[in-house]
């Protein structure tokens, strides 16, 4: 019997168990003979890994898993530079570092080659030409990218109002087609699992209620609004796939400690480095001097963004969600993911300061600096989970990272 990710399982294998859903709903029996229409299911439904009978893998599966010694060599020299910040030799850096290492060992056996960055110019004064602009300043402008778009105002308003109904919040919703399909490709993604199609709005509405359509709204909304913001400093395409790696970590150590709404954490997750980009777009080059500060020092980015701009991204994050009248729970994700300690280790703070953490050292999408920010042990204490627990939130995220991209990412086009 060996565990097999969804991603390297084929038609042929046979279950060796009875396989479940990650939330526990039976999908098929032990002894069945997987077919192709199959793993289109297994994936639809959110599953992550199967139970297979080790006599039929194919023993093409065996060479491909089987780690070769240059590539673990390839793979330590890039992974260890990456985690300098943090101490290998102790727990849960030793399991995780085993983990990740073996997943970017098959990764490079596969062809995957590490990015690399563009070199930036240091300005020509010290300052980047100009003072650093005042936090208040860098939230306030004409041209203003740091207002929510009417429709996720228009919603809030309607579900902040006694005598709103279902109907009336998805007919808001409708008027906007690109969150509409959005909507119903995220609540048809598995994510949730759900197992007929979702087709209309009033049905989201209705199966996942107002708050949770909110707060999804408020996620697809923001990053329309912020997607196309152009940088010459920061590829944006790592900078999505880094917040989405976040997202799912997230939700899924939410998941495995059993809070409810995981989809806060989902959001808080995708929108914890949104002060990088309002810092990018207000000040970039006084940001560049940041960005080369902490290239040449090797310290992470919100510690050099304190050092020459006295602020940091999660700070302008934090006032940027206080503007938009955001939740507290939100507000405390955004604005402490890289400083727990100062909201009191709270659950919503130090889940996705370690979220971040996991995102970074597995990803493969590297942001402006080498260095994994430093997992801050005692955040992780908090959360209370188990080092057994890592292997198999990397592969859930694994398993669903690539849809999350799609329904977020890919053009309009109608769900069918
Ligand atoms: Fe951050
Ligand atoms: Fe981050």
């Amino acid at each position: 019997m060996a565990l097999i990710n969804i991603d390297d399982l084929v038609g042929g294998m046979l279950l060796a168990e009875d396989l479940f859903t990650p939330s526990g709903r039976f999908v098929l029996a032990a002894g069945a003979s997987l077919q192709e229409d199959h793993l289109k299911i297994f994936k639809s439904w959110g599953v992550v890994e199967a139970d297979i009978d080790e006599a039929s893998l194919e023993e093409e599966y065996h060479q491909n898993q089987e780690l070769k010694a240059e590539f673990v060599e390839q793979a330590q020299g890039y992974l260890v530079p990456r985690l300098i910040l943090n101490d290998l030799d102790s727990e849960p850096l030793v399991t995780l570092y085993r983990h990740v290492l073996h997943r970017f060992t098959l990764n490079m056996q596969k062809g995957w080659q590490p990015e690399t960055f563009s070199e930036i110019e240091m300005p020509e004064n010290d300052e980047g030409g100009q003072q650093p602009l005042g936090v208040p300043h860098l939230l306030r402008g004409e041209v203003d990218i740091v207002s929510l778009p009417t429709v996720y105002t228009h919603i809030v308003e309607l579900l902040n109002h006694p005598n709103s109904s279902s109907p009336q919040i998805a007919k808001v919703i409708s008027k906007d087609a690109s969150l509409t399909v959005r909507l119903l490709r995220l609540v048809n993604s598995p994510l949730y699992g759900f197992s007929g199609k979702i087709d209309s709005v009033s049905r989201a509405v209705s199966l996942l209620g107002t708050d949770e359509l909110s707060t999804l709204t408020l996620g697809i909304t923001v990053i329309q609004q912020f997607q196309d913001i152009p940088s010459d400093l920061l590829n944006m395409d790592s900078f999505w796939r880094h917040s989405i790696r976040c997202a799912l970590f997230s939700k899924v150590i939410a998941s495995h400690l059993g809070e409810k709404a995981a989809e806060k954490y989902f959001i808080g997750g995708l929108l914890h480095d949104i002060g990088r980009l309002v810092m990018l777009d207000r000040m970039a080059p006084q940001y560049s001097v940041a960005i080369v500060k902490a290239r040449q020092k090797h310290i992470p980015m919100y510690r050099a963004e304190q050092d020459c701009l006295k602020t940091d991204h999660s700070i302008v994050g934090k006032l940027l969600a206080e503007k938009w009248r955001l939740s507290p729970a939100l507000i405390r994700m955004i604005g402490s993911h890289h400083s727990p300690r100062l909201a009191h280790y709270s659950t919503e703070a130090c889940i996705v300061h370690v979220a971040d953490f996991l995102a970074h050292a597995c990803g493969h999408e590297v942001m402006l600096v080498n260095e994994v920010p430093e997992l801050q042990i005692k955040a992780w204490e908090e959360t209370g989970l188990a080092e057994k627990l890592i292997a198999p939130m990397i592969q859930q995220v694994d398993a669903e990272f690539n849809d999350v991209v799609r329904v977020f990412f890919a053009e309009s086009e109608p769900v069918g």
